[in-house]
């Protein structure tokens, strides 16, 4: 696909068109990846972060937000449930916590292999190469760091600079590649300033990178942030629909990357809870990340706005997923779920 014709996409609001892209998205899903759709439990395991992200709840400087980390222990707890709840997979997600130490972490991706068959994905933001390949080394399978928007002006603005010159981020996931991670990142759709062009380079970056994973969620204003608190941004503000915007860049996704896991991102399901993620799985879409952070810690990890389930029960959780899945002639995957792009490198030894 041409950058031109990746941007009249797009732009394109005219319905048939867009039935159009949506079904070559989901026959591409079908023909490279197939019906099963992979659980990923995610368990988001701290809430501090040292960065000041101008669009994230999480930013350092939110005195009023409870922290919390969690121990060992409760992390194996939640493997442990994640493996009985059927799942191939975990994600450990925190804020960037140095105090989040590699040693620790190293311990926990330790005992997660042995004691379960889980692949590991970690989603701890920027951490130096050598602590990532110690995490590797440990035994951790994936790593996702999303790069946000690929116009460098931009990011620049929403996300200065941490404590020491680190590598960019672009450049981090050429190391995960390089370390032997299975590589996710992606890009929030709808940040202010954000234009078509940007989102056409994004997705051509998706392809550069040869990404396995990649997550695409709307932004979603957080009124204690500094992006969020400013919601009259008229010059700033993009004209088209966030909402139809994402599903357009969730199915270009998988026409440009069609053997990449693409989730189904809690973003959608925050913003348009009836069907948000339902849509994604039919518009290209094969992943889902069921949430399995406690509801106690679940409410302090408030990355953006979102409403928490009054049912803590997973099993009930899972039952659900597995009822909305069937209802769209799609069944729950089994097994750690790589993608397929990732196999595909190791069977070329790259
Ligand atoms: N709206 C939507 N997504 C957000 N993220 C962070 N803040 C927001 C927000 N306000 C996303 C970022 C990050 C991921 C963990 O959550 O893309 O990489």
């Amino acid at each position: 696909m041409q950058p031109g014709e990746l941007t009249a996409w797009l732009e394109t609001t005219d319905p048939e068109r867009l039935r159009e892209l949506w079904a070559r998205a989901d026959a591409t899903r079908h023909e490279h990846v197939g019906d099963e759709v992979h659980l990923r439990g995610l368990v988001e395991i701290s809430n501090h972060c040292r960065r000041h992200c101008t669009y994230c709840g999480l930013r350092a400087d939110r005195p009023e937000l409870e922290r919390y980390r969690m121990d060992a222990e409760e992390i194996l707890t939640i493997a442990h449930l994640a493996v009985r709840l059927g799942f191939g997979s975990l994600v450990l997600q925190s804020g960037e916590d140095p105090r989040l130490g590699v040693e620790f972490l190293e311990q926990v991706v330790r005992r997660i292999k042995a004691l379960t068959p889980l692949a590991v994905t970690l989603s701890l933001g920027e951490r130096s190469v050598d602590e990532l390949a110690r995490l590797r080394q440990a035994g951790a399978d994936r790593y996702l760091l999303r790069f946000e928007s690929s116009n460098r002006e931009l990011f620049a603005r929403i996300h200065p600079p941490g404590p020491s010159a680190a590598r960019s981020r672009m450049e981090l996931l050429a190391e995960l590649r390089r370390l032997g991670y299975e590589v996710g990142s992606g890009v929030m759709v709808g940040i202010p300033g954000t234009s078509l062009e940007d989102l056409q380079r994004d997705l051509l970056t998706f392809r550069e990178l040869g990404l396995d994973m990649i997550g695409v969620g709307p932004y979603i204003p957080h009124p204690a942030t500094p992006m969020g608190s400013n919601p009259d941004q008229p010059d700033t503000g993009p004209t088209w629909s966030r909402e139809l915007m994402t599903y357009n860049v969730i199915a270009l996704s998988r026409l440009l990357c069609p053997r990449a896991n693409i989730p189904a991102t809690t973003a959608l399901d925050a913003l348009w809870p009836a069907d948000g993620r339902e849509l994604a799985l039919c518009r290209g879409a094969n992943v889902w990340m069921p949430n399995l952070t406690p509801l106690g810690y679940r409410a302090r990890y408030e990355i953006y706005p979102r409403a928490l389930p009054c049912d803590d029960s997973p099993e009930r959780h899972v039952a659900e997923i597995a009822r909305r899945l069937a209802a769209l002639g799609r069944r729950v995957g089994r097994g750690p779920g790589a993608s397929p792009s990732f196999a595909d490198r190791r069977a070329l030894g790259d």
